[in-house]
């Protein structure tokens, strides 16, 4: 039998990182975790090891920032990675706006840190988090992966320079095996409730944002436009399971070994759009609480209306989410239900 193949997860501790740290971990793969614990903590990554079982022994974890060269040197020179899995980074749109240096040096020259790494040690085969961010304000939908691309605030810029990047590194090498996933908008939370998404300070996205509601944490959810031409208003995104996410990133990873692949970019939703309105509705059947609501102008910046089209990934990664809205609601409820201060006890 092969040896087990061993993967870096960078931002492992995160929301999707553990998630998929773990159906790797279940998956019979060996993972090696970094994270700096700026949006995480050690909780996650001692629940992912009870969750995982007798696969636990094949999860090492190191507290370490990827812009930290010498200790990326040193886990390279010690340890042989068959791929690396780029979850780490910072994620907020507003925060993006306010510190956009703090974003530029974090993502993007912690790629390059990551890359100059993987480089000198002879790995380069990478899965790395894009986002239908870079998409900007699509003028139609389902966003195919040949749509234009845009940034519309400094987040969403780092991850097209990434992109860039990734796209430039494989035109001087074609030993590189690249994919990049462009995910939707990823809620819910795994199945046993142990593991789930823990922004810190007060949410941006909806769905922490309505679990703190929920739980009393927060008053009401304040909705961001009634106004625009959909169904009934209210903005429209594709919903996606963290756990159809997870499991689109070992798809991924499999797909790595295709001799074909090169650069490749896939988005990963469902392909249905939900609006703010229809959310909320699924949320409270699902957890039996009412959220009150404040009707308030748009957000500035904001799409209409953005879901993807999932075609390429189901031909090409043999990958198609499965779980619906109501089953993502359930899973968020069940998650800030048991643990209504995240991974923190209060
Ligand atoms: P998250 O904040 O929960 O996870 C990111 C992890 O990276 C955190 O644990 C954080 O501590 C770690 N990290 C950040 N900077 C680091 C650094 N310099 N060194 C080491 N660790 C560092 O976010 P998430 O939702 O799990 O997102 C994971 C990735 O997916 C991010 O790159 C994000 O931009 C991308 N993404 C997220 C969404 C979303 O809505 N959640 C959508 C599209 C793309
Ligand atoms: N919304 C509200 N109230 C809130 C928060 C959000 O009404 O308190 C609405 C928004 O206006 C939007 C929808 O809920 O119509 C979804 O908003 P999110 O902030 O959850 O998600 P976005 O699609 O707007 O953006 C997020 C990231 C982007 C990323 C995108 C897809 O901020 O950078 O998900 O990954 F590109």
């Amino acid at each position: 039998m092969a040896a087990p193949q061993c993967v870096l997860i960078t931002g492992g501790a995160g929301y999707i990182g553990s998630h998929t740290v773990l159906q790797l971990l279940l998956g019979g793969y060996k993972t090696v975790v970094i994270d700096n614990f700026d949006n995480s903590s050690q909780v996650a990554i001692n629940r992912v090891q009870e969750l995982a079982g007798d696969h636990a022994v094949n999860l090492t974890f190191h507290k370490m920032d990827i812009r930290n060269k010498p200790a990326l040197e040193k886990l390279f020179a010690s340890t042989k990675f068959d791929a690396v899995m780029h979850f780490a980074g910072l994620k907020a749109v507003g925060e993006s706006v306010q510190k956009p240096l703090m974003y530029y040096d974090n993502n993007v020259v912690g790629t390059l840190a990551l890359l100059e790494v993987m480089d000198a040690h002879g790995c380069k085969k990478i899965v790395f988090s894009s986002s239908a961010t870079v998409y900007g304000w699509p003028k139609e939908v389902p966003c195919t992966e040949e749509f234009p691309l845009s940034a519309a605030n400094p987040y969403g810029r780092t991850k097209l320079m990434i992109e860039d990047i990734f796209r430039d590194i494989y035109a001087s090498d074609s030993g590189w095996k690249i994919i990049m996933l462009r995910y939707f908008n990823p809620v819910g939370a795994h199945p046993s409730g142990h593991i789930g998404e823990d922004p810190l300070g007060t949410p941006n996205n909806l769905m922490p944002f309505v679990q703190q509601v929920a739980v009393g944490r927060l008053p009401a959810l304040k909705v961001f436009g009634t106004n625009y031409s959909t169904k009934d208003g209210t903005g429209v995104r594709d919903y996606i399971h963290v756990a159809d996410l997870a499991n689109g990133h070992l798809a991924a990873l499999r797909k790595l070994s295709d001799p074909q692949i090169g650069c490749e970019v896939y988005n990963l939703g469902t392909g249905k759009g939900t609006s703010v309105l229809e959310m909320v509705a699924a949320f409270e059947k699902m957890s039996g609480k009412k959220i009150p609501l404040i009707i308030a102008g748009r957000r500035p910046g904001d799409a209409e209306i953005v879901y993807a089209s999932t075609e390429k990934a189901e031909l090409e990664l043999n990958w198609k989410a499965e779980y619906g809205i109501e089953e993502m609601c359930r899973d968020q409820w069940n998650w800030v239900n048991k643990n209504p201060y995240g991974y923190q006890t209060k």
